[in-house]
């Protein structure tokens, strides 16, 4: 991948634009992300890796990433943050990303709460945000995985019934270099918003993407099992499932064990 044809076909102001670190291979981009935040990277900063070999999940998975046919980004982000905003963030980012593989492939992607980028149901990618720093300069490192010209069988077993790529859904390849500049563009366009103070339109987009709303789904939020309709996100991100008995759930962060149509 070339990075120097990257960054001049990139149309941003801060994403890529400090620097964007290309590895062969690494144990995790979020990792080596973390590392430059924490030597004072500027915000924007960039790594890509063409395959990762400790790649990570959200809740202490492990995140497939064999080499050269997948998308492993982490950006450095700075953003001023309220205490509850970073959900809003990891909320943010898989806008941009759906609206990537729509832009580059014109193949429609949807989110299942929180962050799982879906094509016809099945897992495409997948966000993971990690907040670093103290409380009063918050550095987020986002990372972001999809899985561009994956085969079936690159996939373990257990994911093969699961998992789809860009070039499975589509029926050919797609050019990682061109799915990156469009993650960075359409991540910067969200981030800006954001940053503004503008959150209204990111989550009007991403309830648009979503494939949960008015679904029956069982959470998992820490200790709890929660069953019940999902009626739609608050303002803070926060999802909200209605129980049996009416009564209102605010969820802040969790894992959709099942889902179903009404
Ligand atoms: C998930 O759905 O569980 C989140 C997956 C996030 C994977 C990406 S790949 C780039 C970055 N580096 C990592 O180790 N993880 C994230």
């Amino acid at each position: 991948m070339d990075t120097t044809l990257l960054k001049q076909r990139l149309k941003t102001t801060i994403l890529g634009q400090a620097e964007i670190q290309h590895l062969p291979s690494t144990e995790s981009t979020n990792d080596v992300a973390r590392k430059l935040a924490q030597d004072g990277a500027k915000e924007g900063t960039i790594v890509i890796a063409d395959s990762q070999l400790s790649g990570r999940g959200r809740l202490g998975r492990n995140w497939h990433s064999p080499a050269g046919s997948g998308l492993y980004l982490s950006a450095v982000l700075r953003p001023d943050l309220e205490p509850d905003s970073l959900c809003k963030i990891t909320l943010l980012a898989g806008v941009a990303a759906a609206g990537a593989i729509e832009d580059v492939t014109s193949i429609r992607a949807q989110i299942k709460w929180p962050n799982d980028l879906l094509i016809h149901g099945r897992k495409t990618g997948g966000i993971l945000t990690e907040l670093h720093g103290d409380a009063a300069s918050p550095t987020v490192v986002l990372g972001i995985g999809i899985n561009v010209n994956t085969r079936i069988e690159d996939f373990p077993p257990d994911l093969q019934l699961k998992a789809t790529s860009l070039a499975l859904a589509g029926g050919k390849n797609v050019a990682r270099s061109e799915l990156i500049r469009s993650v960075l563009e359409q991540l910067e366009y969200w981030y800006l918003l954001f940053k503004g103070g503008e959150h209204g339109p990111m989550l009007q987009a991403w309830r648009n993407k979503c494939i949960m709303i008015d679904c029956r789904a069982i959470i998992r939020s820490g200790e709890q099992v929660l069953a019940g309709r999902v009626l739609d996100i608050d303002d803070t991100g926060a999802l909200l499932l209605q129980d049996e008995t009416g009564q209102v759930r605010r969820i802040l962060s969790g894992e959709v064990l099942k889902y179903s149509q009404p």
